[in-house]
């Protein structure tokens, strides 16, 4: 990666995998401008980052027109787990169209690249596995997760029609399960509930017999992944798969961390959701091809940075209320709680 000055806005930047993005561009010698409505970004995630000359931050909602200069854009605004996106679904839906008509108008006025942080969810319950890029998806539209999945959809349709119509250079990635340090501790996922359960010695809720499997990516393979892509020809668009093939059965992963926290939660069996989507697993071909590029970091040295990140958060946690009373938080207030939902 070259040291050279490109000015880069990164939308969600306040977000998992945006924070850990600005960082990775700022040690590459990028100007980051960080914007972020903080609904489900936080402060915490990038306030190491503030105090470096070439980051800034903008309070901004992607649904509304932006007016910057940038070389590049990484579009990542929109809340990811679907405890999240299902709180408000006609913002997750506007902030997946609207915003990548917003982003895709900006990046074709200043004639800036642009990346879209696309996801697997655009397979919807695959009949094909693992899924290659050419797979069309099996999405439902009606269902609660289809203004996630069809939002995420319509904006790679839009992407492609900007480049077709405007000539505007696009990169679109599809995202596959990612893990790591600054997951938001509220979001339902798997890894950050079973670490977070394992810390507090809760039991650890598998739904099924947990021999169902998962594949998890950790963040900076990803990032790796992301940068990879934009730096490659004008002439590659995408969509490409970025996520890690390696299988784990949610029952290994419970029992894994729990070794590794030593903690004394038991698991606890509870029945599998009616619409628990069957295993989504990346075909990485083409990034291997196109990007050179493949996962590094093994499942135990993600999680073993993960549970240190957790593991001040959730000891602070216990010291300043009662166990298990709780703060108020978005989940607080949706029509289902995290543990109904499928992940
Ligand atoms: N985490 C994963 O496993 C995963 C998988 C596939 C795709 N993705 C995609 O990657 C991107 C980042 O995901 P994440 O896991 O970091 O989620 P996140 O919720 O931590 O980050 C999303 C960020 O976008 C911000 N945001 C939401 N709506 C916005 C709006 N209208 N205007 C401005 N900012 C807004 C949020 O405040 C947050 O900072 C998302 O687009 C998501 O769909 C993530």
């Amino acid at each position: 990666m070259s040291f050279s000055r490109v000015r880069t806005l990164v939308t969600g930047g306040s977000g998992f995998i945006g924070s850990h993005l600005c960082e990775r561009l700022l040690a590459n010698g990028h100007e980051v401008l960080c914007v972020d409505n903080y609904y489900t970004g936080r402060r915490q995630n990038i306030e190491h980052l503030l105090a470096n000359p070439r980051f800034e931050v903008m309070r901004h909602d992607i649904t509304m027109n932006l007016y910057v200069e940038v070389d590049e854009i990484y579009n990542l605004a929109c809340p990811a787990s679907p405890v999240h996106y299902q709180f408000d679904p006609v913002q997750t839906l506007k902030t997946s169209v609207h915003g990548a008509i917003n982003m895709l108008g900006l990046a074709k006025r200043i004639k800036a690249k642009i990346f879209q942080a696309s996801t697997s969810e655009v397979y919807g319950d695959p009949h094909v596995h693992p899924q290659t890029e050419s797979y069309w998806g099996h999405v439902n539209p009606l269902g609660p997760r289809a203004c996630y999945d069809e939002g995420k959809r319509a904006a790679e349709t839009l992407f492609f029609d900007y480049h077709r119509q405007h000539d505007v250079r696009i990169k679109v990635a599809r995202i596959f399960n990612t893990y790591g340090p600054r997951m938001h501790p509220d979001d339902g996922r798997v890894v950050s509930n079973f670490i977070i359960q394992a810390l507090r010695d809760d039991p650890i809720t598998i739904y099924g017999n947990g021999e169902q499997t998962r594949s998890f990516g950790y963040v900076d393979d990803l990032i790796e992944g992301m940068l990879r892509l934009m730096a490659t020809d004008d002439g590659f668009l995408g969509p490409v798969n970025l996520g890690n093939p390696g299988e784990v059965s949610v029952r290994e992963l419970a029992e894994l961390i729990i070794a590794m926290t030593g903690s004394r939660s038991k698991l606890a069996f509870r029945p599998l959701p009616a619409d628990d989507p069957k295993q989504r697993q990346p075909d990485i071909t083409l990034a291997k091809q196109k990007l050179s590029w493949t996962p590094r970091v093994d499942l135990r040295e993600g999680l073993e940075r993960t549970i240190d990140y957790f593991r001040p958060i959730v000891a602070a946690e216990a010291a300043t209320r009662p166990a298990h009373s709780g703060s108020p938080k978005i989940t607080d207030r949706l029509p289902i709680q995290p543990e109904e939902m499928a992940f």
